[in-house]
C-alpha cells in the first residue's frame, strides 16, 4: 500500500507516521506537510530514511493531484489545530482546514482514491456537566468555534463528494489526544513545559471544563482499523471514555511533577469556551473491533511527562514564542 499523509509532522501525524513505520513495515508512506509553526520535520527525524518527505500545501491543487496520482490511501490530518489561535486569527483555519480539504477531496475524487479523514468531536459543539449523553454519530453538529466550525465544515465537504460523487471516504471524529509530540500551546504540554521552567500551570476560567482525553496511540491504532476495515461512507467516533475536568488534570500534573495540588493559577476564560466533550465509541468498538490498548491515563500522564522532561531540545524553540501569544491574549 502506498499512503499519503497529509500533516505527518504535526502532533498526530507524526505519531501515526511512527506507528506505520513500526507495525506496517510493508507500507510506503509519503508525508505533505506545510511545516507551519506546528510542524516539525526533526519530529519524523527517527523513521526518516523509511519514508519520503515532502513539503507544501494541501492547498496546492497542482501538488496535491500529482501526489494523489501516487497513491493508494490518503489519510489527511493536515489543519490549522488550535482554538485559541482561530479566535485570534481565523482566516488560515478556512483556508486549510476549508479550502485544503476542498482540494484533496478533488484529487481522490479524480484519482478513485480511498480516502480518510480526520476529524474532532469539536463539531458537536459541548454538553453540559451533568448531561449523561455523550456524542454519538447520530448527533446534529453544532461547532462553537472558528476552529470547530471549519473541521465540521470539512466534514460535510467529505459527505457530499461520498454522495454526490461516490469517493471512497470515511470520517472519525476523535476527542482530545495526549502524548509526545504535542505542541507547547495545547492544554497539557503547555503545563508540563512550564512546570519544568518553574511556572504555574494555568486554567482558564475556573478549571471545570471537561475533555475526554485518548492517548494518541490509541487514536492512530483507530484509524489503522477504519482504513482496513472501515465501511465506506461511514463516520466513526473515537475516545477511551477518558473524562477528566482541567483542574483534574493539572492537579495531577503536579502530584506527579512532585509539586502542591493547588500550585496553579486561574487565567482569563476563552471566549466561547466549550463547557463538556464525550464520545460514545460503541460504534467502533462493536463493528471494528477496536479497544484502547495504552494504560489508564495517570500512567500515560506520567510517560508524557517524562518525554518531555527528555525531549526539552523538541520542544524548547517554541516556547517562548508560544508564551508571548498568551502574554497578548492576557492568558
Ligand atoms: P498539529 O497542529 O499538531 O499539526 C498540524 C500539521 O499540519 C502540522 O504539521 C502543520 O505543519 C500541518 N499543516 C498545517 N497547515 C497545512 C497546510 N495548509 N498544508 C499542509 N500541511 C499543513 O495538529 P494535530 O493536533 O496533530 O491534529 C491533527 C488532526 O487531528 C487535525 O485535523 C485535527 O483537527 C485533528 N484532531 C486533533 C485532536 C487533538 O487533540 N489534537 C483531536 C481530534 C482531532
Ligand atoms: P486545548 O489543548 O487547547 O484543546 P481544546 O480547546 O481543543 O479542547 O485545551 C484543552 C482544555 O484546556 C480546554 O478546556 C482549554 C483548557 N486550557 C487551559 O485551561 N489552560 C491552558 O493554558 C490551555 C492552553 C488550555
Amino acid at each position: 500500500m502506498r499512503l499519503l499523509v497529509t500533516g505527518g509532522a504535526g502532533f498526530i501525524g507524526t505519531n501515526f507516521v511512527h506507528q506505520t513505520v513500526r507495525e506496517h513495515p510493508d507500507v510506503k508512506v509519503t508525508v505533505l506537510d506545510a511545516l507551519t509553526y506546528a510542524g516539525d520535520q526533526a519530529s519524523l527525524a527517527p523513521v526518516a530514511d523509511r519514508i519520503s518527505f515532502v513539503q507544501g500545501d494541501v492547498a496546492d491543487a497542482d501538488l496535491v493531484d500529482r501526489l494523489v496520482a501516487d497513491c493508494d490511501v490518503v489519510v489527511h490530518f493536515a489543519a490549522e489545530s488550535h482554538n485559541d489561535n482561530s479566535l485570534a486569527n481565523p482566516w488560515p483555519f478556512v483556508q486549510t482546514n476549508v479550502v485544503g480539504t476542498f482540494t484533496l477531496l478533488e484529487a481522490v475524487r479524480r484519482h478513485g482514491t480511498r480516502y480518510h479523514h480526520i476529524s474532532t468531536d469539536e463539531v458537536y459543539g459541548d454538553l453540559e456537566l451533568d448531561d449523561p449523553a455523550k456524542f454519538t454519530p447520530q448527533r446534529p453538529y453544532n461547532p462553537s468555534s472558528p476552529y470547530s466550525a471549519t473541521k465540521a465544515s470539512s466534514d460535510l465537504l467529505v459527505r457530499a463528494w461520498v454522495r454526490s460523487f461516490g469517493v471512497q471516504a470515511t470520517i472519525s471524529n476523535c476527542s482530545n489526544n495526549y502524548g509526545p509530540y504535542q505542541h507547547v500551546e495545547k492544554f497539557i504540554p503547555r503545563q508540563i513545559t512550564n512546570m519544568v521552567d518553574g511556572v504555574r500551570p494555568k486554567l482558564y476560567g475556573t478549571g471545570q471544563n471537561v475533555r475526554d482525553w485518548i492517548h494518541v496511540e490509541d487514536h492512530n491504532a483507530a484509524v489503522w482499523a477504519i482504513i482496513d476495515r472501515g465501511r465506506i461512507g461511514e463516520t466513526y467516533l473515537i475516545g477511551a471514555d477518558g473524562e477528566q475536568s482541567n483542574k483534574d488534570v493539572v492537579e495531577l500534573i503536579l502530584e506527579l511533577m512532585g509539586e502542591p495540588r493547588d500550585a496553579y493559577d486561574l487565567v482569563s476564560d476563552r471566549p466561547g469556551h466549550d463547557l463538556r466533550y464525550a464520545i460514545d465509541s460503541t460504534k467502533l468498538r462493536d463493528e471494528l473491533g477496536w479497544q484502547p490498548r495504552f494504560p489508564g491515563f495517570r500512567d500515560g500522564l506520567a510517560a508524557t511527562i517524562e518525554w518531555y522532561r527528555q525531549n526539552a531540545a523538541w520542544w524548547r524553540p517554541q516556547k517562548d514564542a508560544t508564551e508571548a501569544k498568551y502574554a497578548q491574549l492576557g492568558r
